[in-house]
């Protein structure tokens, strides 16, 4: 298949095989090798590491430099999975409650738990129990039990992947325009919004923060428009 895009009076068009002509009114320049100089046909390579952790931010550079690469390599499947969802202390403060639950009610995951939340200390270390050895875990503690917190059970198809797709990059600035944290927030320190990495720390987080007869057992009525 073949696409062609027009920017003026010169139009790309871009084959399966990756090579580009320019179309220019009077000539026709193959240019096969030179669009990996172009930034939107950067090759994906930079979007993958060999980390077995599915969605995270490394660190590209030498040098303690910042720079970081969203990799957003966490496959959706088609199983049947809860993700725990929790809205931070500064989404609490900054009324970003209804909006944040809206994200996952409007793409049709399935409410099983909900509840607002102070954290205690011993909790959050337990959650981010994977983080202890970080410099930044005292302060990432200090944030999570800063204040109360909205603790989210949502079980749907996919749901985990789709779920870290709709909160995008743990740097908000790196995330994506039209994801919670690249709408609306700034800073990773402060990044409105928690969701489960795995199914398996799905369920195990879910466990964590809700007991026994917290959690509903429902059929939403829209089950049938969303599933065929
Ligand atoms: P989360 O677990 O909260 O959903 O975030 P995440 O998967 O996107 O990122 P993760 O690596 O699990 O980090 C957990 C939280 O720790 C804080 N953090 N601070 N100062 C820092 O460099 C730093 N790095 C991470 C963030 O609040 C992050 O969401
Ligand atoms: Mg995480």
């Amino acid at each position: 298949m073949e696409g062609v895009m027009a920017i003026g009076k010169s139009s790309y068009a871009l084959s399966s095989s990756s090579s580009i002509r320019l179309s220019l009114p009077t000539t026709t320049v193959s240019a096969t090798t030179n669009h990996r100089h172009l930034a939107a046909f950067q090759s994906p390579a930079h979007l993958f590491s060999n980390s077995s952790l599915s969605y995270r931010m490394i660190n590209t550079t030498k040098k303690n430099k910042t720079a970081h690469i969203f990799l957003p390599h966490l496959i959706a499947s088609m199983e049947v999975e809860e993700s725990y969802i929790m809205i931070k202390p500064d989404g609490v403060q900054r009324g970003l409650v209804g909006e944040i639950i809206t994200r996952f009610e409007k793409k049709g995951f399935k409410l099983k738990g909900l509840k607002l939340f102070q954290c205690p200390k011993d909790l959050a270390e337990e959650h981010y129990k994977d983080l202890s050895s970080k410099p930044f875990f005292p302060k990432l503690i200090g944030y999570i039990t800063s204040g109360p917190v909205v603790c989210m059970a949502w079980e749907g198809v996919g749901v985990v992947a789709s779920a870290r797709k709709l909160i995008g990059a743990t740097n908000p600035l790196q995330a994506e325009p039209g994801t919670i944290r690249g709408d609306l927030a700034i800073q990773t320190g402060r990044n409105v919004v928690h969701g489960s990495d795995s199914p398996e720390n799905g369920k195990r987080e879910i466990a964590l923060w809700f007991k026994e007869g917290e959690l509903a057992n429902w059929e939403p009525v829209q089950t049938p428009w969303l599933i065929e």
